[in-house]
């Protein structure tokens, strides 16, 4: 099949090469010359495990390409996809101008039937206004069909490849022929493509995204009960989630959860409700733990040096907002450091891909390591903002030697509370207890 991709951000540029991968010629259209142009040139514009070497292959068997010309773009294909941004306003409403503007434009340029696909997270009846400002220049046939993303950085390719489930929303017979053909090979182990209207498939995405924020939340707060009543919060995720209601995964807690999608989305959704006169509380109390869980660390750290962390030296290991990605959107760990900054310490952070992007948002206000031995050395304390895989089995008697006191700060547990015991650390991490004292505590 021939398919157009509108936007080249993360979900773009996964979706353009994975189409492409199976078979597909897809062309991607991005109004921003200079990424096209590197796109063009074999130079991928973000980090995600396992694109590139597709994205290579595709780009030379001339199954992906890259243009600025949305007519360019357009031609031959039956299948549109929007991958455009819809950054927050101040409200929390998702801001629709790409989406529409780009709508707009295909409207001026349709010649014959075309489905147009919401990818990016939209509000509910955005497929009804997309439709609108299409139908606005062109009266012949075309179906506009809601079909979220539900990619994870990191894993992207994988979730696409082998997508959970697939969501339509379209009663467009037309659209649900083409799309359970196109969506085939993805789809062959069995997992389900899920058709339904278009405001329910607009509705899931963010259901899905409020939910799983919605367990993190809660998981912090049961940490914080853990740290107040004695108990250990991996015993207590364990016991929860062996049970088949709750499920095991996505119960760790940690220094609240960031990214390009759980915050932009809760807040959205709360915006809908209050747009339909609903209250939405759960998601409110969702977003307050998540800020009270960013500086959650700091507190801790404030209360072991007594308050006063001026002049005081700290490492930072991992800034990315999770593993395996560069991304840094909303990520926890530059409010720790922006907090420790403000106190009057001193930072040195590492971490293997968000170095480039943090560097524009601190310049140097902190200071970059190329190791993560170097980046402790002398310092007061080592904090884990980012559970990277590198860091989980360090070498503890050179951390140790390098560090001026044994202090570990751990935001995403990491490391066994009872091998930080016996090396003789004070540590602490989030919901377990605190080892090693210092006298004055
Ligand atoms: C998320 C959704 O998972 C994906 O389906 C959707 O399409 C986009 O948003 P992503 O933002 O890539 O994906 O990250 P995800 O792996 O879901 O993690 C989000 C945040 O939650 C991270 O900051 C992570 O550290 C945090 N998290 C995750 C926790 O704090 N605890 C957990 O148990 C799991």
């Amino acid at each position: 099949m021939k398919i157009t991709v509108v936007g080249t951000g993360y979900v773009g540029l996964v979706t353009g090469t994975c189409l492409a991968e199976t078979g597909n010629h897809v062309c991607c259209v991005d109004i921003d010359e200079r990424k096209v142009n590197k796109l063009r040139n074999g130079q991928i514009t973000i980090y995600e495990p396992g694109l590139e070497k597709l994205f290579e292959r595709n780009l030379k068997e001339e199954r992906l390409s890259f243009t600025t010309d949305l007519k360019e773009g357009l031609e031959d294909s039956e299948i549109v996809f929007l991958a455009l941004p819809t950054p927050p306003g101040e409200d929390g409403s998702a801001d629709l101008k790409y989406v529409l503007g780009v709508a707009d434009h295909i409207g001026k340029l349709l010649k014959d039937y075309k489905i147009i696909i919401d990818k990016s997270t939209v509000p509910v009846g955005t497929a009804e206004k997309v439709h609108a400002a299409i139908a606005k220049n062109y009266n012949g046939e075309f179906d506009v069909v809601s079909n979220p993303e539900f990619l994870r950085e990191g894993v992207a390719v994988e979730d696409f490849m082998k997508p959970d489930r697939i969501v339509i929303g379209t009663t467009s017979e037309r659209a649900k022929v083409l799309l359970t053909e196109l969506y085939g090979p993805y789809v062959r182990q069995g997992n389900p493509i899920i058709f339904m209207d278009e405001r329910s498939a607009e509705l899931t995405k963010y259901a899905a995204n409020a939910f799983l924020a919605t367990k993190i939340s809660f998981m912090n707060e049961i940490a914080q009960m853990c740290e107040r009543l004695g108990a250990d919060v991996d015993m207590v995720r364990k016991g929860i989630g062996s049970d088949e209601r709750i499920g095991k995964r996505f119960l760790f807690p940690g220094i609240g959860y960031g990214g390009s999608c759980f915050p932009k989305d809760v807040k959205a959704l709360v915006y809908s409700a209050k747009e339909v006169a609903y209250d939405f509380a759960i998601l409110d109390a969702v977003t307050e733990v998540n800020e009270r869980q960013k500086i959650h660390l700091v507190s801790k750290i404030r209360r072991y040096f007594n308050n006063d962390l001026a002049g005081k030296k700290f490492a930072v290991w991992g800034l990315a907002f999770k593993p395996n990605t560069d991304d840094i959107r909303e990520a926890p760990s530059l409010e720790i450091i922006s907090a420790l900054l403000e106190s009057g310490a001193s930072v040195c952070a590492f971490d293997p891909e968000a170095v480039n992007n943090v560097k524009q948002i601190f310049g140097d206000r902190i200071n970059f390591a190329e190791t993560q031995y170097d980046c402790i050395e002398n310092a007061d304390a080592l904090i884990v903002a980012t559970e990277w895989n590198e860091f989980r089995t360090p070498d503890f008697d050179k951390i140790l030697s390098l560090l001026k006191d044994p202090v570990i700060f751990d935001g995403r547990n990491v490391f066994d509370v009872q091998v930080m015991e016996k090396k003789g650390f004070h540590y602490e991490s989030i919901g377990r207890s605190s080892v090693n004292q210092p006298k004055f505590v």
